[in-house]
């Protein structure tokens, strides 16, 4: 399998996904912790991840953490759109510092938007229902407008060879240079909030569809890259900081040697394997570390950022089965959907019923492959109770799909209803989010 970020193909075997990219299982002991856990992490909608204990640290011992994502200005804003931004507003209403990328850049170069079009829609659709869904002040920036993010995009690509882009994305002879560079902006999209100027070296989030983690594998691979030491277990399991380049070892050493000091370690220099060893350090004891070596290096002149870490959210099933799509708008139930319209399509939906209603009552339904359900579990009905009572009456055969519509109608109008009021106030707030021209 192969997960390309800008096809349109649907992953259902998550777990197969997460086993071949080496993408971590987000498991409860993850966020059972965090402040009233949200149901994208009691239902599984957010199912994997890439270091996020580092976000969890932080939030937990109340350090400082950025959360970057990105979206793309194509088409209008569904409610699979939808998954991204509860996330954002959790992790806001939590403590992290929000950026979000309006990747008009990337629309323009692999999907044939202007930038005028990606930024009317960009700001109409998805920044007006960010804020009536109650995203607060926060900074959003177009990536054609900020320099800091295309000139770190460029200087990132230091680091990174064309075998490598090639064999994660697939690129050839005919593909076009601005989508070649897409990737990189994304890395500085990512990794610019780790600039001195945005707040400087510090474990940053990136909440993301799984469509977009050979990106993630990347940009943590181009952070790594940029790094002048590396804090890991060695082979015989004994920790060590390691300098990464091979000019100025004394001196980074001495560097090294200087973070290291006044946290009670015992420290084992050996220049010959560009080395300070720490006998007594414990594995818990890397993260610190390499915060404090990152934020010195940026003392120094170079990049230190840290990785970033990722979490992945499941794809929303379309109303017609397939994708839920924009392109498509029968598949979609659009954030500007009158109640009529979303009726509509709701009403036409496919469910997890059985053929017939007798079939039905005898066998029950599959809540499953249900798309009604679905609905219901990522974003129409918050009480766990509640979900689970449908999801035993549907199997039992109880509850019958008629029901169940009527009842998505119902909740799904209340809640366009209050989309629609609160986004003319939500409108003239735009300018307290976006920042025009940045860096
Ligand atoms: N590539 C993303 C998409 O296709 C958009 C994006 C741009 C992004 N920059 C980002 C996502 C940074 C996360 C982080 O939707
Ligand atoms: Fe879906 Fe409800 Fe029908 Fe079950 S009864 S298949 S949950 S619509």
């Amino acid at each position: 399998m192969e997960i390309n970020p800008w096809s349109s193909a649907q992953y259902a075997d998550y777990s197969r996904l997460r086993e071949q990219f080496g993408i971590q299982a987000l498991q409860p002991d993850d966020w059972e912790q965090l402040p009233r856990p949200p149901s994208f992490f009691r239902r599984g909608i957010v199912f994997g991840h890439r270091g996020f204990g580092l976000i969890r640290q932080a939030i937990l011992a109340g350090d400082p953490w950025a959360l970057l994502t990105g979206l793309m200005p194509s088409g209008r804003m569904h409610l699979g759109h939808k998954m991204v931004i509860d996330q954002i507003i959790y992790y806001q209403s939590i403590g992290a510092d929000v950026f979000i990328a309006i990747a008009d850049i990337e629309a323009y170069a692999t999907r044939g938007y202007t930038l005028e079009e990606a930024e009317r829609l960009a700001i109409q659709e998805y920044v007006t229902n960010y804020i009536a869904l109650g995203l607060q002040p926060c900074t959003i920036y177009f990536q054609s407008r900020h320099r800091d993010v295309k000139n770190l995009g460029y200087l990132l690509g230091k680091k990174a060879n064309w075998s490598e882009v090639t064999a994660i994305y697939g690129f050839n002879g005919a593909t076009n240079m601005a989508h070649v560079l897409a990737p990189l902006i994304q890395c500085g999209d990512i990794l610019h909030v780790q600039m001195e100027k945005y707040g400087g070296a510090r474990p940053t989030l990136v909440p993301v569809g799984v469509d977009q983690d050979p990106h993630i594998r990347f940009c943590r691979g181009v952070a790594a890259a940029h790094r002048l030491f590396n804090v890991t277990v060695a082979k015989d399991g004994r920790i060590g900081v390691f300098v990464k380049p091979d000019e100025d070892v004394a001196r980074l050493l001495d560097l090294a040697a200087q973070v290291i000091s006044g946290r009670g370690l015992t420290m084992k220099r050996l220049d010959r394997y560009k080395a300070v060893y720490l006998p007594d350090a414990s594995p818990e004891d890397i993260p610190a570390l390499d915060l404090a070596l990152a934020r010195e290096e940026q003392e120094h002149g170079a990049y230190g950022f840290l990785s970033p870490s990722s979490t992945y959210h499941r794809f929303m099933t379309g109303l017609t089965g397939g994708k839920m799509s924009s392109s498509k708008p029968e598949s979609a139930i659009f954030l500007t959907d009158t109640p009529a319209e979303a009726k509509k399509k709701i009403m036409a939906a496919k469910t997890g019923g059985a053929v017939s209603r007798e079939e039905h009552k005898k066998h029950g339904g599959q809540p499953e492959s249900c798309v009604v359900y679905e609905m219901f579990l990522y974003h129409l009905i918050d009480s766990d109770r509640e979900l689970a009572d449908i999801y035993r009456r549907c199997r039992s055969g109880e509850q019958m799909c008629g029901d169940c519509k009527k009842m998505a109608v119902c909740l799904m109008e209340s809640f366009l209803v209050e989309m629609q009021e609160k986004r003319a106030a939500a409108a003239e707030q735009v300018g307290d989010y976006v920042v025009w021209d940045e860096g």
